[in-house]
């Protein structure tokens, strides 16, 4: 019996969320359940999934190690995908001044916020920013995700930038989760080029980009894409030249004003655009036609105080949403899953069935990877949950609770809440 063969079976609910691209509109209601559902797992990808029955008549659960989710949900493992968890130092200070009604442009005006955050991470030691990811991993895997991705941008200079990536690269060979990597540069203008916006755009692209391709350090390319932040003119240069260099493209778009974000996503083939609290309606139908997967992140708009990106109009509108917690030290200090999807449900009008889709298939559709991960289908990696309740109907009811009972991460269980939470 080799370690990563699991059979799991009797699940009340196997939520499968079928899958293989992106769904969009819809096609985000229906989640695919198999009611006394089985899963087959060998050498950690998924070989047959079906009915208790059938998968007993065809496999001898002799062979695997079993679990019997009998009273449980099984479910696709969380997919967060858009997080800037590796940073030193905290903003609670910031945070009582918001409280207190300063806004979050405000204090970035004054030369706090991201810089603030830039400072801490340049002084951190490999070691330092290695100890508190690993910590925030733990904390993610607790919530069920399986992979998640993390954007640099707390450096703003070459060297910075690839301490970021690269403790990414080592929290990846050490942790459970998978972890795809984001280069973000254009995420604030560094107090040393204060005023030269322009010019630190020129520098990243002719200085940093370049090395971050060639050390093959990220995947994907994103840009906070923001009034007083950078312009629509600096994000597209910026941007055609990460598609140069072979990056996929990601935006942090319309978040503040409504800026023109999603319909230049659209434009340049992004992957995904991000935010979208302040999206047009042109905005909506251009990433429903281009396909740019749409991530809502409900708790920064909750933290900021700010009101919710439409996510219901988008949905209707025919898009593929994805939801994601934006866990990072200044706009939204929080990663919990659960907390996500019971505002996405309890104020964005988001159904429950959209908002797993949103956190497994589209999310997986955001990183470029519905093909390998988010849903529970041969051929895909045995990320699987087992919850403790019997439906998915729980997920949002629990508020901002984790009810996740097991993690199952390439075939190895690697979280079980019964034996103290993480295993390895
Ligand atoms: O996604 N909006 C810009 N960037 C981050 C916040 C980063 C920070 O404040 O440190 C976000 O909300
Ligand atoms: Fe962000």
């Amino acid at each position: 019996m080799m370690k990563n063969n699991i059979m799991i079976k009797n699940a009340a609910e196997l939520v499968t969320c079928s899958g293989f691209k992106a769904k969009q509109g819809k096609d985000m209601s229906e989640l695919h359940i198999i009611e006394d559902g089985a899963v087959v797992i060998e050498e950690g990808i998924i070989k047959a999934v079906g009915k208790t029955e059938e998968i007993l008549e065809k496999y001898d659960e002799r062979d695997f190690q079993v679990i019997d989710a009998s009273n449980k949900a099984v479910l696709p493992g969380f997919v967060d995908s858009h997080t800037h968890f590796v940073f030193g130092g905290y903003r609670a200070e910031e945070f009582s001044w918001r409280l207190r009604g300063d806004s979050y442009m405000e204090i970035m005006q004054k030369g706090g916020g991201i810089v603030n955050t830039v400072k801490a991470t340049r002084e951190a030691s490999f070691e330092e920013l290695m100890s508190t990811g690993l910590k925030r991993l733990d904390s993610m895997l607790s919530f069920g995700v399986t992979t998640v991705e993390g954007k640099s941008g707390y450096g703003l200079d070459l060297e910075t930038e690839i301490k970021q990536l690269k403790v990414m690269d080592e929290l990846d060979k050490i942790h459970p989760l998978d972890i795809v990597k984001t280069f973000m540069g254009a995420h604030a203008t560094p107090v040393e080029f204060k005023g030269k916006t322009d010019d630190y755009v020129e520098f990243i692209i002719e200085n940093v980009m370049p090395e971050i391709a060639e050390q093959k350090l990220a995947e994907f390319s994103d840009v906070f894409c923001e009034k007083n932040v950078f312009s629509i003119e600096q994000t597209r240069r910026i941007q055609e030249k990460a598609k140069e260099l072979g990056f996929k493209i990601k935006l942090h778009a319309d978040e503040i004003v409504q800026f023109g974000g999603a319909e230049l996503a659209a434009q340049l083939g992004a992957v995904s655009a991000d935010h979208l609290l302040q999206v047009s309606e042109k905005g909506i139908k251009d990433m429903a036609n281009s396909g740019v997967v749409a991530t809502l992140l409900p708790c920064t708009a909750f933290s900021l105080k700010e009101s919710f990106a439409p996510g219901r109009k988008m949905i209707d509108n025919g898009c593929a949403v994805a939801l994601a917690t934006d866990f990072n030290p200044g706009s939204c200090f929080c990663e919990s899953i659960p907390l996500v999807i019971a505002l996405a449900t309890l104020q964005m009008n988001i159904k429950t069935e959209e908002a797993i889709t949103a956190f497994t298939i589209n999310a997986a559709a955001a990183l470029d990877r519905a093909n390998e991960i988010g849903s529970i289908d041969p051929g895909k990696k045995g990320d699987i949950l087992i919850l403790e309740f019997p439906s998915y109907k729980f997920i949002p009811y629990h508020i901002g609770v984790s009810t996740v009972e097991k993690v199952i991460k390439n075939g190895t269980i690697v979280f079980d809440k019964n034996l103290g939470g993480k295993l390895c």
